[in-house]
Parts: structure tokens; C-alpha cells; sequence
């Protein structure tokens, strides 16, 4: 009995997790949206970060498109940043705001607006994770809000117009974490 008890736990939760992992992942289909969609950093991206950044504890961070917050529960953890995000994804979000109760996170906070409503001069690092596209659409209003001394670091894509003054390259030898500048 207890055996058949515990065997409907567990299809319970893993019912549970999947209904909110296709939510998560389908929000944007659901919504016509045709902005990226909500994929947290990879592990593998975090780790070249990680060793190749030299950050200032206790700056501020922004990630425009937080998802889950992944990126910036990271800086926190290993840089010692407060973080914002901005994401439209509700889904994403509250799944977040679990994991930073979870984790005990208390510097990290996720916001639900469009990202472009954010006061990009009150940060000394702006985080993206974006397809080239929307970095395109978004160029011109990042470096013109943000201030001299901050740092764009923008995760696996370029800017179109902008040259990275740093890159920190994969194990292939590929560029992959870009830092801008005014
Ligand atoms: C590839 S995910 C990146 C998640 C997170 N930055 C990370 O690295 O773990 C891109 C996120 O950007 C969000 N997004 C796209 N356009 C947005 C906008 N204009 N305002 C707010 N969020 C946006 C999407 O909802 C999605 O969750």
C-alpha cells in the first residue's frame, strides 16, 4: 500500500514538473511572441565566465531577459553582484523567484516588464543572452542609456555595429563571451 502510495507521489510530481517545463518553454509560442525565447545560460557558458571575468563585488548587474534568473543567481554566487532582471516570460519568472527562495538568494531580483522600460545608467554591467536580431534591434538604445564606464557582457552573440574590447574564447578557441564598451 505504501509502495503504491509513494508510485503516485512520484508520477504526481513528474506530471507536475512537466506541465510546468512545456509552459515555460511553449510560453512564447503561446504568445506569438517572436522574441527569444526563454533558454537559462549554459553551465559551459557560466564556467568561461567564471574564469574569465574580472568583476567588481558588490556592482550592480543588469540581464536584460533574465529567464529564471540562472545568470544572475551566478554573478551573485561567484562575483559577489547585485542582479535585476527583466523578462515578459510570467512562467519563467515565478519559476525563478522558487529558485532564489530555494537557493536563499536575497541579491537577485526579477522584475516582469519588458526590458526596454529599464534605467540602464544605474548599472555597472548589462548582461545578455540574445539572439543577434534582437541585440540589432536593441544596439542603439544599450549604448546610448548606458554609462562610460559600464560593461556590456553579452553571452554566445555580437552586436552588430559594436567591436567587443575583450572576448574570453571556448575550448575550440571560438569567441564566445563578448565585452563592449561605450
Ligand atoms: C535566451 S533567454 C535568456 C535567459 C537568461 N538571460 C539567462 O541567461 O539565463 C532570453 C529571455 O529574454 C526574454 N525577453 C526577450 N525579449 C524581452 C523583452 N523585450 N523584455 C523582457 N524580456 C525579454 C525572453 O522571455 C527569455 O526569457
Amino acid at each position: 500500500m505504501v509502495k503504491v502510495i509513494i508510485c503516485y507521489i512520484l508520477v504526481f510530481i513528474i506530471a507536475w514538473a512537466g506541465i510546468w517545463f512545456t509552459l515555460i518553454m511553449l510560453w512564447p509560442v503561446f504568445t506569438r511572441d517572436k522574441r527569444a525565447p526563454y533558454v537559462p545560460s549554459f553551465n559551459y557558458h557560466l564556467n568561461l565566465m567564471k574564469k574569465g571575468l574580472k568583476l567588481r563585488k558588490w556592482a550592480k548587474i543588469i540581464d536584460l531577459g533574465c529567464g529564471d534568473g540562472k545568470a544572475l543567481r551566478f554573478f551573485s554566487k561567484n562575483f559577489g553582484l547585485k542582479g535585476e532582471g527583466y523578462d515578459i516570460n510570467p512562467v519563467a519568472l515565478q519559476y525563478g523567484r522558487f529558485l532564489n527562495r530555494y537557493h536563499k538568494e536575497k541579491h537577485v531580483k526579477l522584475i516582469k516588464s519588458n526590458f526596454e522600460k529599464a534605467d540602464l545608467k544605474n548599472y555597472n554591467y548589462i548582461y545578455t543572452y540574445l539572439f543577434p536580431n534582437q541585440l540589432t534591434d536593441i544596439e542603439k538604445w544599450v549604448f546610448s542609456k548606458i554609462t562610460n564606464k559600464a560593461i556590456v557582457i553579452s553571452n554566445s552573440f555580437q552586436f552588430a555595429k559594436h567591436k567587443p574590447f575583450q572576448t574570453i574564447k571556448n575550448h575550440r578557441g571560438k569567441d564566445s563571451i563578448f565585452l563592449y564598451k561605450k
